[in-house]
């Protein structure tokens, strides 16, 4: 562990953007717009294909120097250049974090442990590129001599969220004749579902897991073998018809997946942050090569953003920086990701994982308590949907969530006037949200004076703003690696390990022992508290 550094609570760096928080938190949006009109156009950002408008913060320009002076004194900077460089950051797991080496574009060479992992990378890519070119013109043949029509990714968790996103995000320029689907939940009900209209002939599973000992994707793929063996009746069929995406080439092959189909990636990409790896295969097969080419490019764009743009111009650091601010100094406890475009509609999800299992850490980098807020619930639904189910609480609730809203200037589908609605959507509600309505606004349209409490709207709800012209795979590489590093700038602030998540094991331990009790013939001597015992032992009884 590093020498424990001073608790960035008592840096002046800290003190300073809290005592000047204690002023801002009484200083309403519409008074900053009021004495500041042209924010909206200044205090904007634009890169990669992509333009944040973060004027519609409770946040000044000495705000954000007083934060870009806060994220100096953690040294961001360095922190930045280690984690591109290879420098094992990943200290409590004694591991490099290079999920940028797998969109590295420029080729330059990245050394870990004294290699360069370039040509590695390099190589799986291609050959991802070749497998999926197979796939997708039917050259790769299942036992029977019948093409590929359907591909299942079994996985979960980082092998699962980011390639079922991305294969959403990205449908408009995906395959029509391919039926890509995921399976992940242990709950048997998800795989026979996802399974009960396929033809055995035609389908491809990808076992996707960077261990290949998750309990979920090991049992799913056994299912997923039995039920392949049972249609094609033959042990060698399982060559045609599994792939694996792993790590750990020793279990692969335990389970009998050919070397020769499995594709690698490295200790140094995390689970979350494997998407750019082979873990994106379905992705590949989905969109082709080229277009997934495109999605690296997208990334390596915005990593060279983030490496190089000074602190005021750079957007994962402005994110990061704005929500540092919510989260430590004005109390909210959750964030929500908004996209206004249906084809990204696990986006947040994708980043639920990506921001909780990151910076959920209580503990600072030397070990010690921490005595600051760390990572916030992020959350969040595709507009508009959200509009009728949440939203009330945004407007009106107790508590400040912050918002980040995106939308597209073009829609891959624009059909009458839905796309203008849904945009006129979009920017009413960061309007609404920042604004809201006076108690005199309200009286002015006559209204009764008893219902006049409830049709106030406070406003004063921050949002930034994400427009792009369009959802292509270059932008949504960018959006993902802004989001990416917008974690990494947070849990740098926070100062945390970002890159373990030492927090899933002890259910993982504790469900394996309770396994054996209720698999156990006989009623077992249950030793757990008097709740779990009872919880167990009348799910024996009544199964
Ligand atoms: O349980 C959490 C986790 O370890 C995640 O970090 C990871 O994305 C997921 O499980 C799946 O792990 P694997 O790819 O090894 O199956």
């Amino acid at each position: 562990m590093p020498t424990p550094s001073i608790p960035r609570c008592e840096l002046h760096a800290w003190r300073a953007v809290e005592a000047h928080a204690r002023e801002m938190r009484h200083v309403h949006l519409r008074d900053i717009f009021r004495s500041d009109p042209a924010r909206g156009q200044r205090m904007t950002q634009e890169t990669c294909g992509l333009y944040l408008d973060y004027s519609k913060n409770n946040v000044t320009g000495e705000s954000l120097s007083r934060l870009r002076d806060l994220a100096e004194a953690c040294d961001l900077r360095t922190s930045i250049q280690d984690m591109l460089n290879g420098r094992k950051i990943n200290v409590t797991e004694n591991r490099a974090v290079l999920h940028t080496a797998l969109r590295n574009r420029s080729n330059r060479p990245i050394i870990v442990d004294g290699r360069d992992v370039m040509p590695e990378i390099n190589a799986v890519l291609e050959q991802m590129a070749s497998f999926s070119r197979q796939v997708r013109d039917g050259t790769w043949k299942g036992f029977t001599g019948r093409p590929i029509r359907n591909i299942v990714n079994i996985g979960i968790g980082g092998s699962d969220l980011g390639p079922m996103m991305a294969c959403e995000a990205l449908k408009a320029y995906s395959d029509r004749r391919l039926t890509v689907r995921f399976v992940s939940n242990v709950d048997a009900t998800q795989f026979v579902e996802q399974t009960r209209d396929l033809d055995p002939a035609e389908t491809l599973f990808i076992v996707a897991s960077k261990t290949f000992t998750t309990q979920e994707t090991m049992t799913n793929a056994r299912s997923a073998r039995a039920w392949m063996l049972d249609a094609l009746k033959d042990p060698a069929s399982v060559a045609r018809h599994f792939v694996a995406v792993s790590t750990n080439t020793a279990e692969v092959v335990g389970f009998g997946i050919d070397p020769a189909n499995m594709f690698g990636f490295w200790d140094w990409v995390g689970g979350r942050y494997s998407l750019c790896s082979a873990i994106g295969l379905p992705l590949m097969i989905a969109i082709g090569p080229e277009s997934f080419v495109q999605m690296l490019e997208g990334c390596h764009a915005m990593d060279q953003h983030f490496a190089t743009a000074p602190f005021e111009l750079n957007l994962p650091v402005t994110l990061g920086l704005i929500g540092v601010w919510y989260n430590n100094f004005f109390d909210a406890q959750s964030q929500a990701i908004l996209p206004y475009d249906q084809y990204l509609s696990r986006f947040a999800a994708y980043f639920q994982q990506g921001d909780m299992e990151s910076n959920g850490k209580s503990v600072d980098r030397a070990g010690r308590p921490v005595r600051w807020q760390t990572g916030p619930v992020l959350w969040g639904e595709p507009g508009t949907n959200g509009q009728h189910a949440f939203y009330q609480l945004l407007h009106q609730g107790t508590k400040l969530i912050p918002c980040d809203f995106i939308g597209f200037c073009r829609s891959h589908n624009p059909l009458d006037s839905h796309h203008d609605i849904l945009m006129a959507n979009f920017f009413a509600q960061t309007e609404a949200l920042a604004f809201g309505k006076t108690a005199q606004a309200v009286a002015a349209e006559g209204t009764d004076q008893a219902l006049l409490p409830f049709l106030v709207f406070e406003g004063n709800r921050p949002t930034n703003t994400l427009l792009a012209d369009e959802l292509t795979p270059y932008t949504l590489g960018a959006l993902i690696a802004l989001y990416e590093h917008k974690i990494f700038t947070q849990g740098i602030i926070w100062d945390i390990y970002s890159f373990d998540q030492w927090g899933v094991q002890l259910g993982k331990v504790l469900a394996g022992r309770v396994l054996q009790e209720l698999q156990a013939p006989s009623s077992p001597a249950l030793q757990h508290d008097s709740s779990t015992n009872a919880l167990i032992a009348r799910y024996r009884a009544r199964r």
